[in-house]
């Protein structure tokens, strides 16, 4: 297993590109399964999407990547070998059915359930477990599609829903779920008549997804608002469209400059959506330069301690949380963070104390002490995010850190200890215990 080793206390100057993101990309390409053609650019090089692209090849999608040197079309490995673009188009096979095997790895595996019942009318996904995270349960995309029309049982781990045609209808969604939200807007698209969500999820990946949808000739209102009003299509036609860029990838390096920064320009960006972790970092000390499509920052010469409450967009995402705690345990004064969207995402904070932080949890909330001189230590990644926040301690700590089980980090952050070299980071990447 690969492993990153850091040597901290480098200071990061340069640019750094960010990426497409990975959840806007993942419902974007699951809405292949509504049938038709389209060219998606922008398309993140990571675990999750090379999954999501198998998947979507067993349930009859044709995937194909686009390469100006030779043309051709394997799935590649590594950022070097990926241009970024994708031409999916719709076989029009009888498949249906996502397998255990696929969704186990992936939960957003079950954004093919609102596609694949809206086209198909018939989808047979395997149930996801829960995760380290928390419960997360689907139950909310269920309800919603039942009100749509379908019939659903579980089975043996299965679910199994069958339709004869989504109907438009109104759902009030109990709480803000952003696949959940995704889910039944790419229903709603072919069902006949109009839904309304409300309470729907506002992030901006719902937005871009209603926005390809819209490209490609669907009829959505209100996306980006807590009311979403659609109205079904017969069909969608083909269109090109460019993912948008990963405010979370985008947040991290705002840490990284915050805690080490020389001059650090993140680009390929728009400012608005990350008003919710730039009134964090500027209430903790720091002074963005905001341009049009980048943003430049420097370290935080003192950073002052801050509370964070994690929520829904325009809240402070929790996809975030993570990598905001290195940068309050080196604080002056406490701080204090409240976790709010999952009920067990603090797996990190064990790790972080090992490597000196002095932070306490108390339910769901994580009380920094602040001012602590973080040191190296070997420490475990336990999901995406946490290992992001590992990253980051490891990159302010003093003398050495090992951060084992990086795959985790790999589904989400695009080859990320290239790029923090390229800022001068000391990071390398290892097989786990190589000398
Ligand atoms: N929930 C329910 N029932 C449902 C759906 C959700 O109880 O039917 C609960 C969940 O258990 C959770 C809360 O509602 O406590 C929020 O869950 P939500 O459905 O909004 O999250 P998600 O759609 O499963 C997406 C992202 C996550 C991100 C969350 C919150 C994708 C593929 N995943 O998950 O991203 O943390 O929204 O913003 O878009 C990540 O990228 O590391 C990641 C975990």
């Amino acid at each position: 297993m690969d492993a990153f080793r850091i040597v901290g206390g480098h200071p990061l100057r340069g640019t750094v590109r960010i990426s497409g993101s990975k959840n806007a990309a993942l419902p974007i390409l699951f809405s292949s399964l509504l049938g038709g053609e389209f060219t998606l650019a922008n398309v993140p090089c990571l675990r999750d999407i090379r999954t999501t692209l198998s998947l979507l090849r067993q349930l009859g999608i044709h995937t194909e990547r686009h390469d100006p040197q030779d043309g051709s079309s394997h799935t590649p490995a590594t950022p070097e070998d990926w241009n970024g673009i994708f031409t999916l188009s719709d076989r029009d096979t009888p498949d249906y059915e996502a397998p255990y095997d696929l969704v186990r790895t992936m939960r957003a595996s079950v954004l093919c359930l609102g596609p694949l019942l809206a086209r198909k009318r018939r989808a047979r996904v395997s149930l996801p477990g829960g995760c380290l995270i928390g419960a997360r349960p689907i139950d909310m995309h269920l309800r919603a599609f039942e009100k749509m029309g379908a019939r659903i049982t579980i089975h043996h781990g299965y679910i199994d829903a069958e339709t004869d045609g989504l109907r438009g209808t109104e759902i009030a969604l109990p709480y803000p779920t952003v696949t959940g939200t995704e889910n039944i807007l790419m229903a709603a698209v072919l069902a006949r008549g109009t839904t309304t969500i409300s309470n729907a999820a506002e992030e901006p990946e719902v937005t871009d997804l209603a926005r390809f949808l819209t490209a490609r000739g669907a009829r959505i209102e209100g996306a980006g608002t807590s009311t979403i009003r659609i109205e079904g299509v017969a069909e969608l036609h083909t269109a090109d469209y460019a993912t948008m860029f990963d405010r979370i990838e985008a947040g991290t390096f705002l840490v990284a400059a915050a805690l080490l920064g020389d001059r650090v320009t993140i680009e390929g960006i728009d400012p608005t959506p990350l008003r919710p972790i730039l009134d964090v970092l500027r209430a903790m000390g720091a002074e963005p330069h905001i341009e049009d499509s980048s943003m430049t920052m420097g370290v935080i010469p003192h950073p002052v301690g801050t509370t964070v409450r994690t929520l829904p967009h325009p809240g402070f995402p929790t996809d975030m949380q993570a990598q905001i705690l290195p940068l309050m345990a080196i604080a002056h004064g406490s701080s204090s963070v409240i976790e709010t969207v999952f009920e067990n995402r603090f797996t990190h904070v064990m790790e972080m104390n090992r490597m000196g932080a002095a932070i306490e949890i108390h339910g769901s909330q994580a009380m920094v002490r602040g001012e602590s001189r973080l040191e190296g230590a070997t420490v475990m990644a336990s999901d995406l995010r946490a290992s992001a926040g590992l990253v980051l301690a490891g990159l302010v700590a003093e003398g050495e850190t090992e951060i084992k089980r990086v795959y985790h980090i790999d589904r989400g952050y695009e080859a990320i200890e290239k790029k923090l070299e390229s800022l001068g980071a000391r990071i390398k990447r290892v097989q786990e215990d190589q000398p």
